[in-house]
């Protein structure tokens, strides 16, 4: 999660992170559970990360079907969402162009273009999937959003959206009101801060590397690190994460 709020400020943001820490393929604070019941790889550098796009997508079936990831970052999620539960297509989109030129080189399989989640450049019923990972708490217009989903999914589509939010911030009613049946809230607070706490040893270290002080403080507080700002906010649930599967009828 990051502090920017305007789709070009969020670009600039995301486009010199890309620079600074490209060891990242993914994006995310995480998801962790005991046990850990998953198909990602044990041992994978990044695998709390995916363990939330696995988390995400549970109980969905992805296979011989096409899907839309919206914001997707720089695509590792992506990657292992295609090579794991084979869907017909898979295209992700995201407004910082270093993170689809980082997408296109990690991930085989996925096409992955320039968008902005606000205004998706699909026909009306184009996917099957629409995927959305810690990304619509940085969009000006949230209700645009569900709006461009629940336009590009055929009807009987399925909308599987993970994020963090203020804790007086439900956004049911917006999805609602978009025309999607909620299927399954969960609140995942707990699982997304024991994944930060045993990923942070290696998110820390690549933050300390930056040697800038300033810099180092900013990813911290944002990226999550134990004693920083997201982490806090999470502990003292100032903020909660939610995960959500939803139709569109
Ligand atoms: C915290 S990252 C999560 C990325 C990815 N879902 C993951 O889990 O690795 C948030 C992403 O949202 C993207 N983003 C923010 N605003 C956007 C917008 N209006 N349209 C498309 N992407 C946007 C950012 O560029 C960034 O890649």
């Amino acid at each position: 999660m990051a502090g920017e709020s305007t789709s070009s400020g969020v670009a600039a943001y995301y486009d010199k992170a890309a620079a600074k820490v490209p060891e990242f393929t993914v994006l995310n604070y995480g998801f962790s559970s005991e046990p850990e019941n998953s198909r990602v790889p044990a041992g994978h550098a990044e695998f709390y990360c995916l363990r939330l796009y696995e988390h995400t997508v549970r109980d969905v079936d992805l296979a011989g079907r096409d899907v839309l990831e919206v914001s997707c970052g720089r695509g590792g999620g992506a990657g292992f969402l295609f090579r794991t539960f084979a869907p017909r297509s898979y295209t992700g989109i995201d407004v910082s162009g270093e993170n689809i030129r980082m997408a296109r080189r990690h991930s085989d399989g996925p096409r992955f273009e320039v968008g902005d989640a606000e205004k998706l450049g699909f026909d009306a019923g184009t996917f099957d999937v629409a995927v959305n990972i810690e990304a619509s708490h940085l969009y000006a217009d949230r209700r645009a959003f569900f709006a461009e989903v629940f336009r590009v999914l055929r009807p009987g589509g399925d909308f599987c959206y993970t994020d963090g939010c203020w804790a007086d911030d439900d956004c049911s009613d917006d999805l609602r009101a978009a025309g999607f049946v909620i299927e399954e809230r969960l609140e995942i607070t707990d699982n997304v801060i024991r994944s930060l706490e045993l990923d942070n040893e290696r998110k820390e270290k690549l933050f300390d590397g930056l040697g800038d002080p300033e810099l180092v403080r900013e990813y911290k507080d944002w990226g999550g690190i134990v004693g920083f700002r997201a982490w806090r906010r999470f502990v003292e649930r100032e903020t909660l994460y939610f995960s959500h599967r939803l139709r569109r009828p």
